[in-house]
Formats: structure tokens, sequence, C-alpha cells
């Protein structure tokens, strides 16, 4: 398989869209890569609240304007990506000029203004919003985190965020989004949370289990479980951040600069039977995307383990397909 002669989205054609977590830097750097294997786009980070909306009264546009445009002229989709989070949010949106915090009314205004502006820019151009990202707790009994936005505005603030979104853009697709989404805790409390969330009737559309895995962890069955168990709710399934890092989250540094033959061997075997689960599940699944375009550069090098670079995609460091992407688009069905 070469490059030129083949595509990672012509081979999922008539299963979902196949997308990439860019930034407006690999518009120079992977246009050929994301024209052509890709068709789809979510912006890594320019258009969360701290980059789109640092000040109260200023926007920059600029960076989410030109990832709408490359989509837009390479007749890509786009996900946007994401609207309520606690974390990459400014300060200012909860406190009052003299730093004490606002009210429940106030802070459902600058909700409500960030929102309108953000989706109506981008109406024509965003199909889906991860409305509200991560909003579940990892440990304990609660349901949900504890965050400015919980605090201040209480419970409803998730209701409020999705009813925002669908006056903004009634034709948007609104997905919820989170992360050890297959853990069968947080998989049970996230559960609850969408049905609690439906049951009062908020536009939710989709799940968006993000995907960021190990090289172990979760098996395939596990992935299809949770999969099954979010559309059992009535709603559509993305997988919205998806890499494979080659390390366990333990792993301590390492000093590789090339990945090991076994690593990429095992790598593609985890890749492999996955992309065959998702597959299988292609009536529930309605968009599969990468978080990040290709090796060279990903948000796992350094982090969350300082020197040591991971290899967590179907693309080389060179923009060539790995193992990994031959397998996955080596299939019958
Ligand atoms: C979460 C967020 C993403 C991104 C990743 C790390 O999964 O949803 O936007 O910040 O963490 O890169």
């Amino acid at each position: 398989m070469s490059i030129s002669t083949s595509s990672l989205s012509k081979a999922y054609k008539a299963y979902f869209p196949i997308g990439a977590a860019i930034g407006p830097r690999h518009l120079r750097t992977h246009a050929d890569l994301l024209s052509t294997q890709y068709n789809s786009i979510t912006a890594e980070n320019c258009m969360k609240f701290e980059p789109i909306h640092p000040e109260p009264d200023r926007y920059a546009f600029e960076d989410a304007d030109a990832l709408a445009n490359f989509a837009r002229i390479n007749g890509m989709k786009m996900r946007g990506h994401t609207l309520v989070w606690h974390n990459q949010t400014p300060k200012w949106v909860f406190e009052n000029l003299d730093g004490t915090p606002v009210s429940r009314e106030t802070l459902l205004k600058r909700m409500q203004e960030h929102i309108h502006t953000v989706v109506g820019r981008y109406k024509n151009s965003v199909y889906c919003w991860d409305v509200v990202n991560e909003a579940v707790a990892d440990e304990g009994e609660d349901i949900l985190r504890k965050t400015k936005w919980l605090e201040i505005i209480g419970e409803d603030y998730l209701l409020k965020a999705y009813q925002f979104t669908h006056e903004a853009d009634p034709s948007a697709l609104l997905f919820y989004n989170d992360y050890n989404e297959t853990n069968p805790a947080k998989m049970r409390k996230i559960t609850q949370l969408l049905k609690n969330l439906l049951e009062r009737g908020a536009p939710i559309h989709g799940m968006g289990m993000q995907a960021h895995y190990g090289p172990s962890h979760p098996k395939a069955e596990d992935i299809r479980l949770a999969i099954e168990t979010y559309a059992s709710l009535g709603i559509k399934v993305q997988i919205t951040e998806m890499d494979l890092s080659v390390y366990e989250r333990e792993d301590g540094p390492c000093e590789l600069r090339k990945p090991t033959k076994e690593m990429m061997d095992h790598q593609a075997t985890r890749y492999e039977r996955i992309f065959a689960t998702l597959r299988e599940c292609k009536a529930a699944i309605t968009g599969v995307t990468l978080w990040g375009a290709a090796d060279d550069a990903t948000w796992l090098d350094n982090f969350p383990v300082r020197r040591r670079k991971n290899w967590p995609l179907l693309f080389d460091e060179n923009h060539q397909p790995k193992e990994a992407c031959r397998r996955v688009m080596d299939f019958q069905d």
C-alpha cells in the first residue's frame, strides 16, 4: 500500500468519517496528509474557551477560522470542540471585576453569550459539537466532577449548555464527551448522567468516547460494551480523541528515539482489533477521530511523562502509513 494510491478515509467510506485533531500549524505541515487520508477535523485547542474567548470582550477567531476554511476547501467535516469544560477556561468567566465569584445568573448569561457567539459563527462549518467535556468525576460516589460551573450554576449547568447550543444552531448534533469512558464505574456514571439529561429533554444526540487508550487496556470487548451501553440510550456514538499510547501510564521516562518493532507490532494488532470492533458497531458509530494527524508531534510527547516520546497514531513521523494503518485498512467485511 502506498500513501498515494490508498486512503484511510476512503477505505472507511461505507462506515464512518475518519478525523484528525489539528491546530493551525498542521495546515502548513500536514496539509497533504490531512486532505488525502482524513475527511474530518477537530480543533485540538483553538476552539476551546481560553484561546477563542480570552477576555470578556475579545474573541480570537483567526485560528478556528483557518481550520474551518481548510475543511471547507477540502470538503472535510468539522467537529466543534469544546464549549463547557473545567479546563482551559479563563478565570474571568467565573469572577466579578473585584475577584469575587459571579452569581448563577451572570455565569449563565456568560455561558449563553459565549455559546451563541461561537456556535453561531461556525454554524455552516461545524456539524457537531462536544458541548460539555469531562463533567463526570473519576472517583467517589458523586456523578459530577466539582467544577466552577457546578459550584456556581448548580447541576442544571449541563442542561443549560445543551439548550443554549441547540438555540444557537438547531441543526448541529450535540455530544457529551469524556475519557475513561470504558471503565465500568465511570461508564455507569456517564450513562446515568446522560439518562437524566435525556429525561429532562436535553438536546443530546451523541456520546463522545475520547479513546485515549494504552497498550493493553481497554480490551476490544470493553470498548464494544461501552459503545453498546451508550447507544442503548438511543443516541449515536463517536470515537473523538483516539490514540494508542505505546506506554502504560505508570511507565517512567524512556530515552527511545525510535519505536521498537515489538511496540509497533503490538500496536498494529491492537488497532486492527479495535477497528474491527468499530466496524461491527457501525450502526451506532457516526465518526472516528484520532487525536493528531501523525506521530511526528502529538500531545503524548513528554506528557504525562517528561523525556518520553510516544508513537500513538496511524501515520509515522514522515507521514507514511504505519503497520497499524495497513492493518486497519486491510479488511473484507
Ligand atoms: C482531553 C480534552 C482534549 C485535549 C486532551 C489532551 O481529552 O478533551 O481537548 O486537551 O485532553 O490533549
